[in-house]
């Protein structure tokens, strides 16, 4: 049998980031072999979606031989919750696992700002790696991420689920086939709401240090979605971002949920102690690493914006107008694009917009829900060319798993890896950078007042059609 390593480095000689290939197209495991996995970051993300998910629907294929996190207690935890084989060893130093595994994959689900260490030590260590969105937090990492997959001749993928959705990709098709002629203008506005917006707030999401801010760890979805949407990388960039509603609040106590005195007058009071997965993950292993799951949303630590405008001037001069909101009443998300010969408006969870009523927890509930048991829903997308009459065109749509996404990306990595990439779902660290890129040229721009250059950051240069 070919060496799988060195097989696979054959397809790791393309230039850094320049083109999106799957590293596992050409694995050629020999009969009953499978695949060598190491989950680095054993949360919420990394148990349940890239652990549990995988074991369950590919055991046949794959196997995990390690687990890393620096928290010994939830590590094990880990191996016990994704149901790993018993030769599956846990380590709370990728150094030590890296001496003694030779995986064909590493699966970064590690919080944003430490990615690129474990990309980067991967890389090195010649192995290909997944990295879950934001492939990064600022623009230096970016070119450190980008330097390594060229110097080593490796692979990275970025997660991003949200391309895959059949509504998102529908979306992609009328765009590419220029249904409403050359694209001029987009306005796109994401809402969060108290619940699972105020959620980033309680998590080491809400220091900048961990997540980059909102406009990184939560618009990267967004950002990477417009980037493959209008099909062109950004240019410019202008924002306006400020935190006023969570945050560093004199009338608040500033402590965790749990030991508060204002539970009951507190509308964002959370009991984690009714949630069985959030106190085995989190609660239990508290005394390894002292992270407080449920803090406190009005802490002083909070360094984030909680609403973000970003004006983005693209490189086939379309211009972006986006807005995130992280404390509506409701969640859910607009966009319309306008071209020279009409305009496509497209929408998810508008409650005033929805046939059926669904409360906004039990919304994010099935959001996350990997099973495959949700109801197929049909979800609008208006198309209204100019002069014509608006058509309404169905797509067939899932809540569940970001909106049947995630099934779909992990099916096309890891079950036919070798099938045609038609809507260009597959992202490679160009797109995961570009995407950060907007989010750090709007930081950069938030703090001085004036517009960003992307191609300033890194030696990535803008082009007017995406390169893929
Ligand atoms: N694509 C999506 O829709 C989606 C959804 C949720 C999370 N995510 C991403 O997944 C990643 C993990 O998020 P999460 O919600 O699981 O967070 P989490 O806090 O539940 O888990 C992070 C884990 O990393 C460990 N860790 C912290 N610092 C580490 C370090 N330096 N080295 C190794 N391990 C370390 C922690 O102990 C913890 O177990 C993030 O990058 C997040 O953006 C993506």
């Amino acid at each position: 049998m070919q060496n799988r390593r060195n097989f696979l480095a054959t397809i790791g000689t393309i230039a850094a980031g320049a083109v999106v290939s799957n590293p596992l197209k050409a694995a050629v495991l020999s009969e009953g072999e499978k695949l060598k996995l190491v989950l680095v970051g054993t949360g919420i993300r990394g148990n349940s979606f890239w652990g549990k998910r995988l074991v369950d629907e590919y055991g046949d294929i794959l196997e995990f031989v390690a687990l890393v996190d620096i928290n010994p207690g939830r590590v094990k935890y880990a191996a016990d919750y994704i149901g790993v084989g018993k030769d599956c060893k846990t380590y709370t130093e990728f150094d030590d696992m890296i001496e003694e595994q030779s995986p064909d994959l590493i699966i970064v689900t590690t919080p944003d700002a430490t990615h690129h260490q474990y990309i980067i030590k991967a890389l090195e260590n010649g192995v290909d790696v997944l990295t879950e969105k934001p492939m990064t937090t600022d623009e230096d990492k970016c070119q450190e991420i980008l330097d390594a997959e060229r110097r080593y001749k490796r692979k990275v993928i970025v997660g991003f689920n949200y391309r895959w959705s059949p509504y998102n990709t529908k979306i992609k098709e009328l765009l590419m086939n220029n249904t409403i002629g050359k694209l001029v203008s987009v306005d796109f506005s994401w809402m969060l709401n108290t619940s699972h917006g105020a959620s980033y707030f309680r998590r080491w999401h809400g220091q900048r240090e961990w997540s980059g801010t909102l406009l990184i760890h939560k618009a990267t979805h967004h950002f990477d979605l417009l980037n493959w949407w209008i099909d062109s990388d950004p240019d410019e960039v202008y924002a306006n971002g400020d935190l006023e509603f969570y945050g560093n609040r004199r009338d608040k106590s500033g402590v965790n949920c749990r030991s508060c005195n204002e539970k009951d007058s507190c509308a964002f009071f959370w009991d984690i102690t009714k949630s069985q997965t959030d106190y085995n993950l989190y609660v239990k292993h508290e005394q390894h690493d002292g992270y407080i799951r449920d803090n406190c949303l009005f802490r002083p630590e909070i360094n984030i914006y909680d609403k973000m405008n970003v004006n983005v001037k693209y490189a086939n001069n379309v211009y972006l107008n986006y807005m995130l909101t992280t404390y509506s009443p409701w969640e859910g998300w607009r966009v319309a694009f306008n071209g020279t010969e009409g305009r496509i408006e497209a929408f998810l969870d508008v409650p005033y917009l929805e046939d059926v009523q669904i409360s906004q927890e039990d919304m994010h509930r099935a959001e996350m829900d990997q099973s495959g048991d949700q109801d197929q829903i049909n979800k609008p997308i208006i198309l209204h060319k100019l002069w014509g009459e608006q058509e309404i065109i169905n797509v067939g749509y899932s809540r569940g798993g970001h909106g049947g996404g995630d099934e779909r990306l992990h099916d096309h990595i890891f079950r036919t890896p070798d099938a045609e990439d038609e809507y260009q779902h597959l992202a490679g660290t160009r797109d995961g950078a570009m995407s950060v890129l907007i989010g750090t040229a709007a930081r950069n721009s938030i703090e001085s007042g004036m517009p960003v250059k992307v191609g300033s950051l890194t030696t990535l240069q803008p082009r007017a059609k995406r390169l893929v």
